[in-house]
């Protein structure tokens, strides 16, 4: 049986000072049940990924409050995997029809975080850490990242301007996505002269905190041009100490190896990805982790312009987690929202210009601890 996308919806990301948590999360499904032309007795199910609403906007018990929103009469349910809620939202859907529980769902990623200052923000996503052994000692998570980078230039001589490239790219590319947080082009020379946030990460190598939702629509039942091939999901230990390599998620080469063994591919096969840039290195890691370069091939990929627009392998169209923002519960599904979006020919400006048939999300929770890796087709 085959888990079909059939609608997708998405709202502006970025400081969006008009909107609340519950207009956002209502805009992105009803314009994806529209997407679809469905009607909403059409839909069995409704999955909300969001990780912390009751910090950022004070309200619990989405699945009540977005249903009845949406006037849908089905079960609706919160799906909770810090920076990875969206993608695992979209698996628990997946493996909902695959199991035949239900024939259409409807998974809807949305967070409102602009609404408290960043310091409290700070925390509320600290909280994705290892409380007792990182969190409970400050450890922010650029600070997770930034000792991630500083590992990976020890052992492989990268630096910081491979990882401004990297930013330069995904803030190019946002330009082109009118929903995105950032529309502003920035050199390498602003990444490496940005304030520090954690050394040696700058402003200009971290996502930013933003507002967003975004929806899609899954389903056996009706038909569809792009289909969810697999999704997988892998853990690995919360916290960085607990890990067996700080220069490599494990969860993700896990998840990847499954996933491409489950969809009869291989890393080549892959046209375009989406991956978790939460912060610069992140987005370098992933190279290594989704087998599309070796550690001894990345620093010449990513000067050469490999995963550029015009590369071999264009990551993050939508401009990433970097220039398109990262609200946390929605950017697994914005993910799949424009993976689906470039297979069906329908990106407008920032369409790729060239045939694709498979591409790739991977959303990652916390520094590693949860990674979620979903592969689409473009049916024939
Ligand atoms: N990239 C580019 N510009 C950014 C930015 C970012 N990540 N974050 C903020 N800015 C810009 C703002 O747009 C603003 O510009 P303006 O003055 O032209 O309007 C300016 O910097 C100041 O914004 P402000 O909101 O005061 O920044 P801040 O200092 O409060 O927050 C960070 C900056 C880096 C601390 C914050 O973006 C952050 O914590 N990012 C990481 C989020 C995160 O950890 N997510 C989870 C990942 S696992």
């Amino acid at each position: 049986m085959k888990v079909n996308i059939i609608g997708n919806g998405i709202t502006k990301f970025g400081e969006l000072w008009e909107e609340d948590l519950r207009g956002l999360a209502f805009m992105a499904g009803f314009s994806a049940i529209k997407d679809a032309n469905l009607e909403p007795k059409d839909i069995d199910a409704l999955y909300i990924a969001n990780m912390n609403s009751s910090s950022f906007s004070g309200q619990q018990h989405l699945g009540s409050l977005i249903a009845s929103d949406l006037n849908l009469n089905c079960p609706g349910l919160r799906v909770e995997g810090v920076c990875a809620s969206g993608s695992l939202a979209i698996n628990c859907a997946f493996n909902a029809i695959k199991s035949q529980l239900y024939k259409t769902v409807l998974v809807i990623g949305v967070e409102k975080m602009t609404d408290v200052e960043t310091a409290i923000a700070t925390m509320a996503l600290a909280s994705a850490s290892d409380e007792e052994w990182e969190g409970f000692y400050g450890v922010t998570f650029p600070c997770l990242y930034a000792m991630m980078a500083r590992e990976h230039f020890r052992q492989y001589g990268t630096n910081r301007e491979d990882l401004a490239k990297i930013s330069v790219k995904n803030h190019l590319n946002a330009i082109l996505n009118p929903n995105a947080h950032f529309h502003r082009a920035i050199s390498t020379n602003d990444v490496l002269r940005a304030p520090l946030v954690s050394s040696p990460l700058g402003l200009l190598d971290c996502s930013p905190i933003s507002d967003g939702a975004a929806a899609i629509i899954l389903s056996s039942k009706f038909k569809g041009k792009v289909e969810l091939v697999t999704s997988e999901i892998a853990t690995d230990k919360i916290a960085l100490h607990d890990r067996e390599e700080l220069t490599s998620i494990k969860a993700t080469r896990i998840a990847g190896t499954s996933a491409y063994k489950t969809a009869g591919i291989k890393p080549k096969d892959i046209d375009i990805a989406e991956v978790h840039d939460c912060f610069s290195i992140a987005e370098l890691i992933a190279y290594e982790d989704l087998g599309f370069v070796t550690t001894k091939q990345t620093k010449k990929y990513i000067s050469d312009g490999y995963f550029s627009r015009e590369g071999e392998l264009p990551i993050n169209t939508s401009g990433g987690l970097k220039g398109c923002g990262h609200p946390v519960g929605a950017t697994g599904v914005k993910q799949a929202n424009e993976i689906v979006l470039q297979l069906l020919g329908k990106a407008g400006t920032r369409q790729l210009n060239r045939p694709l048939r498979y591409g790739l999300t991977h959303n990652v929770g916390g520094s590693g601890g949860t990674s979620v890796i979903n592969i689409f087709k473009k049916n024939k």
